[in-house]
């Protein structure tokens, strides 16, 4: 190996991304090394129109850059030009003086940088249609000639409602539930398509299915349909370039043929009809006969909200097959996939013609055993197949998804088997990045409860719940679980893209609604914990990911909800009006009532605070010192006006609950002998609840950090390890397989919490997942030098555990942190910091004098720069490598 590469080159965040509208993209990469403490000093950039032209003709070449920056570097060439590739190398210097090769070649490519090269016409169908009812879906095409060799062929397309698109009877890329969920009335994403391997000479056709999607069809609980327009339709642009430089746009126009098909109703919530009698064989190829099917008309519709994919797309990610088969007491036909998925069911089948399969979705089994869909709501989960009878048939359903663990079969012919079923889990697909593991298996169950939770609820949109009639991009559950999902995959662009859907969908007052995209009537919005979405998603992926540019972005937006805020109520330094959900689903909320008892005016203060400290942090990294220094007074004024309103001299708060004690301590409002007892007050709250919590949405995330840090770990790892109701470990032991919204949705004695709010995929409360990765493997990034440029190790041995190990694939690379006991009574922390970063490792209770570093005195380890003995153990900061520590306990 070289001693130094660089390798994994992404262009925002995307490796080697085709389709993209960045006007000056940001280029990162990673270094790698077998040597420790490598820093990068400088780096240089060349960016070509081809491989071959690197030596004679570049587009941008900066040059040697003395600079340690690998991440987010904005490209600054020459202006970018529409459907072009982009080659691009890097190389680096480290600071002991190598230098790498040059990188290998990687590149991205633009996509329609105008909205004026949309030339296409928006085209709707010529059928009658009733808006009100979930109809037929449509089926589009068009016929054209190639004439000539081809040398590169790529489509732009999106629609209002969903769609698939094929050509030449081939389906065009393996995305799902394109164009995806924005705030279509001011973003609408296209998808970029490479297509010349599907082109034939001579004569193609285009096809595109579209469905009601989010567009139009039923979203919400209140049955609201047409939540952005009452027409289906279509805009596509197929840019052929042939070998002579000329060039063909096939588009869409009113020369394109519609006709429903197959697919007679198709729903989110609901499912989907497939009458396979109605196939049009051929329907997207060239010598098809369409003379029986309708026309289309040109609509007009904005081009001017036309947006490149921002986030990584939908797809099947993995396959399950169902564990049983199951005859339930009420004799239903019951597949049991294993494990709580969303997604929909792959099914094989011989039937004769007209034969009708009923596939019906639900999580769980009612306490006799039997199939249960009353937290469903009014979602039917339900696809239904009716067969052609020519053999052996499969099917599975295109613009629906379903949140089940059971498969209800009714109308199947004979007995089914097995492998006649196949579960497909959809989700955005995002990278991999985070692994936790330790020594207590129902903990490790919790992770994957945790990890499917998020698998479940991340398509496209950051939803609530996957399988009732809500499945909407609540605020509150996005903003306390974001942290959690950044260790667990990618989700820069995932995040990118809602708050961006956030900022679009803000009032102008800087009001925010409680879901993103925003389709609820609006009677209230902007509640505390859920508004603040606004601050904390955009800090977080800046946390997380560095990424600061899009703190610029949605700077305007983050002051404008604290703006907001400030305009509430009566007092200026306190939040105490308007309706708030409040610590939701808190155990101390009164009967019948879903808000706990924190009062609402405390969490809305407390989190007016938050805000208002993550503001001021942002005014200071975007260098706007005037802002900082207004939102840094500010926040000392809200935090005092909070010690007035809800805390004693003495440090009695008003409210006794574990929330608000919680509250006061994670954002900071109070200090000294106040904050010694508000400490003490939480820890006698747990113990008269025989260490069981009692907070909701608000309190639970933050519950165990703050113990944690105020030295009442012990107390932290009692409550996580804790599995008699209430605790996260409860649903575990009773089976669960994700996150419930309910510590007792499934009660001891197997009856249910609720059929009206009871989800079964709700990864709120698998926000606790941070602080396993960064408590209990102690892994972090530094605050200040954030997206893990200096990484924070601090891991912490306790009760319950005899290892624990996290590892993050970062901006910068892999990190790992991981301790276990040996029967020695050793202690030993094994550590990997990636290339062109540092970090500051804490060994709690260790002493310098007795430390090893790879069985050497830790004053002889290579890569340390300083070691401190304090009380509670040792500091040490160092560079990249691998390191392992051992301490005698
Ligand atoms: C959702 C929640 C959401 C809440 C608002 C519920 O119906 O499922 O997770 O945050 O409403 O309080």
């Amino acid at each position: 190996m070289q001693p130094l590469q660089v390798m994994q080159l992404t262009c925002e965040y995307r490796s080697n991304p085709v389709g993209i509208d960045v006007i000056q993209p940001r280029l990162s990469w990673k270094l790698v090394s077998e040597r420790r403490n490598v820093k990068q000093n400088a780096y240089q950039i060349q960016v070509a129109a081809a491989p071959d032209l690197f030596d004679n003709q570049l587009i941008w070449d900066t040059g040697k850059v003395i600079s340690d920056q690998s991440v987010h570097v904005v490209y600054e060439g020459a202006a970018l030009e529409s459907r072009t590739r982009y080659v691009y190398r890097i190389r680096v210097w480290s600071e002991h003086g190598q230098h790498s090769d040059w990188s290998e070649t990687a590149y991205w490519e633009t996509s329609l940088l105008t909205p004026s090269e949309w030339t296409a016409d928006w085209i709707t169908a010529n059928i009658p249609r009733d808006p009100e009812q979930a109809e037929p879906i449509d089926m589009f095409r068009a016929a054209f000639q190639i004439d000539g060799q081809v040398s590169r062929a790529v489509i732009y397309a999106t629609s209002l409602g969903l769609y698939e698109l094929s050509l030449n009877g081939n389906r065009v890329g393996d995305a799902l539930f394109t164009p995806g969920w924005t705030s279509y009335t001011s973003r609408l994403q296209y998808q970029t398509y490479p297509v010349t391997e599907l082109l034939k000479d001579g004569g193609n056709a285009l096809g595109m299915m579209v469905a009601d999607g989010w567009y139009k069809g039923n979203l919400g609980w209140q049955k609201q349909r047409n939540c952005y327009g009452s027409e289906r339709a279509v805009l596509l642009q197929l840019h052929i370039t042939y070998e002579d430089g000329s060039e063909q746009i096939i588009k869409t126009g009113d020369n394109w043929k519609a006709s429903e098909g197959p697919i007679r109703m198709s729903e989110l919530y609901h499912g989907e009809t497939y009458d396979a009698r109605l196939e049009q064989n051929g329907w997207d190829t060239w010598d098809y006969d369409d003379s029986g099917w309708s026309g289309t008309n040109v609509r007009e519709h904005s081009k001017e909200i036309l947006i490149a994919q921002e986030n990584n797309p939908a797809r099947i990610v993995e396959r399950l097959q169902p564990i049983e088969l199951i005859r339930t007491p009420a004799g239903e036909t019951v597949l049991d996939m294993g494990q709580n998925m969303v997604g929909w069911m792959h099914i094989s089948v011989e039937g004769e013609a007209g034969r009708t399969i009923t596939i019906q979705h639900a999580e769980v089994l009612d306490k006799e055993g039997n199939f249960y869909t009353g937290n469903l709501r009014s979602a039917k989960q339900t696809n239904v197949y009716i067969c052609k009878g020519e053999g052996v048939e499969t099917y599975e359903p295109r613009f629906t998804f379903q949140g089940f663990r059971y498969v209800k079969l009714e109308g199947y012919p004979g007995e089914p088997k097995l492998e006649q079923f196949t579960g497909c889990v959809i989700t955005t697909d995002l990278e991999t990045t985070g692994h936790f593991e330790c020594s207590h298996p129902l903990i490790n169950q919790l992770q994957h409860n945790i990890e499917w939770g998020q698998i479940g609820n991340f398509l496209d949109v950051p939803t609530d719940c996957p399988q009732r009639d809500e499945r909407l991009g609540w605020t509150g559950d996005a903003q306390v679980f974001i942290r959690t999902a950044a260790f667990n995959r990618n989700v820069a662009p995932f995040f990118t893209k809602w708050v961006r859907d956030l900022k679009a969908d803000q009032f102008r007052d800087g009001g925010v609604p409680h879901v993103i995209p925003d389709v609820l009537p609006q009677d209230t919005h902007s509640s505390s914990a859920w508004g603040d979405a606004a601050v904390i998603c955009p800090w977080t992926v800046y946390l997380s990911y560095g990424d600061k540019r899009l703190l610029a972005e949605q700077y305007d937006s983050m002051k404008s909800w604290v703006d907001y805020i400030h305009s509430q109520g009566d007092n200026t330094y306190l939040w105490n009006s308007g309706f708030h959900f409040g610590d939701w689903l808190g155990l101390d909320a009164k009967e019948n009532s879903y808000k706990g008892a924190t009062p609402s005016d405390l969490i809305a203060s407390a989190f007016y605070a938050y805000s208002t400290s993550l503001l001021a942090q942002t005014a200071r990294v975007l260098g706007k010192s005037s802002d900082a220094a207004t939102y840094e007074s500010l926040y000392s004024k809200i935090k005092e006006q909070f010690r007035n309103e809800f805390v004693s001299p003495a440090g009695r708060l008003c409210a006794a609950t574990q929330t608000a004690h919680v509250l006061a301590l994670m954002f900071d409002l109070v200090e000294g002998e106040q904050k010694k007892r508000i400490v003490r007050t939480l820890v006698e709250l747990i113990e008269e609840n025989s260490f069981h919590l009692t907070t909701g949405f608000v309190g639970t995330p933050y519950l165990c950090h703050v113990l944690s840090d105020n030295g009442q770990h012990d107390i932290a790892l009692k409550l996580v390890l804790q599995e008699s109701y209430p605790s996260w470990l409860y649903p575990v032991t009773q089976g669960a397989t994700t996150m419930w919204e309910h510590w007792d949705g499934v009660k001891a004695d197997g009856s249910f919490w609720s059929d009206n709010m009871n989800s079964f995929n709700h990864y709120a409360y698998g926000a606790i997942g941070d602080w396993l990765y960064q408590v209990v493997a102690g892994l972090d990034t530094d605050h200040q030098s954030t997206g893990y440029k200096h990484i924070k190790i601090r891991p912490r041995v306790g009760q319950g555990f005899e290892y624990a190990k996290a590892s993050l694939e970062s901006m910068y690379g892999m990190i790992r942190s991981g301790w276990e006991r040996t029967e020695h009574g050793e202690w030993i922390v094994s550590i990997t910091i990636p290339a062109n970063t540092t970090a500051e490792v804490h060994l709690q209770d260790a002493r310098l004098e007795t430390l090893l570093e790879s069985g050497r005195s830790i004053f002889e380890a290579e890569g340390i720069y300083t070691r401190q003995q304090s009380a509670d153990g040792v500091t040490i900061t160092l560079g990249s490598g691998s390191y392992q520590f051992t301490a005698n306990q």
